[in-house]
């Protein structure tokens, strides 16, 4: 997946607006493609409707580009013999750009199955929620001097890391671990503040993917962190006979609540993808509760909002084993829904995350 977060600042005005051009294109994809629907009898092929899409994008809905130019772009993307194709389509788009306009809807610009689940839960919220993750998302930084989140407006210094992801690796709190484990580590936002939080702890950063294990180990020299120690592994094929005060899981996920970054995250992700991810984090939950030490506490973090990945998955652990409660976890007031941590985009200014906080009755 696409931007990097440090990308955002970037100087070129030519990357910025390829940027722009990206982000506005899968956030009204939904929308734009009925106004395509309108334009031609036959549906075209992949190349040609993201040709079309891309100068649709602009037409519709960024003014400061020219409507020649974005319809010029669109038909040097093509092969030769549908050049007049694209470029009858788009000079049709213009005429009736009024028209299509009058007729947006932002509810369009998401799959059904999203509208649909939100609108239950928000009811007359939902509007606002949705035109939220179509706008641009802050940016928030640790500054390594002080530690403290900092909110940014231009490039800095500053770690970059959500709002909600931060508050995630405090969630247990005033607590005294002597050995943390932060099971899906990289590239290590989370690992680093945990090192700050707990400097008396030893803190093992496990990461599977190889590529990422690297990422992680040149975040952590980077910062000079003494007490963490990084494993190039896969949790679930872990073996040791170490327990840990602290488990960190901050499972792999379908990312939807990081669509204000990722605008095209939403067309990727279904009911199914939700239901897959799920029964994902069910096993890993399960699997690192067998590493926590007499008294110690699970923190299970997801960048996810959807009750498949984060409600339904605790609920599904705690019947497996009765033995583990939730806890209230250590947050501000704004995070808290009922006994877990929630953040809505449109909310927190942050990405929308979930965290629960468990702990064993031995
Ligand atoms: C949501 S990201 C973690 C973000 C990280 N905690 C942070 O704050 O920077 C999930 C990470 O888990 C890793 N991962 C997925 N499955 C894993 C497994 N079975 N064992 C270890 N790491 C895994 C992925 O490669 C990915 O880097």
């Amino acid at each position: 997946m696409g931007v990097l977060a440090e990308d955002y600042f970037e100087d070129s005005a030519e990357q910025r607006l390829y940027r722009k051009i990206y982000f506005e294109t899968f956030r009204h994809l939904g929308f734009i493609e009925k106004c395509l629907r309108q334009l031609y009898k036959e549906l075209p092929g992949p190349d040609l409707r993201a040709a079309l899409a891309l100068g649709a994008s602009q037409i519709l809905f960024m003014d400061d580009i020219p409507d020649y130019a974005a319809v010029n772009e669109s038909v040097t993307l093509v092969q030769p013999n549908k050049k007049s194709f694209v470029n009858a389509v788009l000079r049709n788009l213009i005429r009736r750009k009024e028209e299509f306009q009058a007729n947006y809807s932002v509810r369009e610009d998401f799959p059904g199955w999203f509208v649909k689940r939100w609108e239950k839960r928000l009811g007359e919220d939902l509007e606002a929620f949705l035109y939220d993750l179509n706008t641009k998302p802050s940016f928030y930084g640790i500054n390594r001097d002080t530690m403290v989140l900092e909110k940014l407006e231009e490039r800095s210094d500053n770690y970059i890391m959500d709002k909600a992801s931060f508050a995630i690796a405090k969630l247990a709190g005033d607590c005294t671990p002597m050995s943390v484990l932060d099971c899906c580590a990289a590239p290590g936002g989370k690992t680093f503040v945990l090192s700050e939080t707990y400097p008396d702890a030893r803190i093992f950063a496990v990461e599977k993917n190889p590529a990422r294990f690297e990422k992680l180990k040149e975040n952590m020299a980077g910062m000079g962190l003494g007490n963490v120690d990084c494993v190039n592994s896969d949790i679930m094929e872990l073996k040791t006979e170490a327990e840990f005060d602290l488990v960190l899981l901050d499972a792999p996920c379908t990312a939807i609540g990081t669509i204000k970054r990722h605008p095209e995250v939403r067309w990727f992700r279904n009911l199914d993808s939700l239901r897959e991810n799920g029964a994902l984090q069910l096993e890993m939950l399960k699997k690192v509760s067998t590493f926590i030490s007499k008294g110690g506490i699970i923190i299970y973090s997801v960048c996810s909002m959807e009750p498949e990945e984060t409600t339904d998955v605790i609920e599904a652990f705690l019947k497996h084993d009765s033995s583990f409660q939730v806890i209230e976890p250590s947050c501000d007031a704004e995070f808290k829904n009922g006994k877990y941590f929630l953040s809505l985009p449109y909310k927190n200014d942050s990405d929308g995350f979930f965290g629960a906080v468990l702990t064993k009755n031995f």
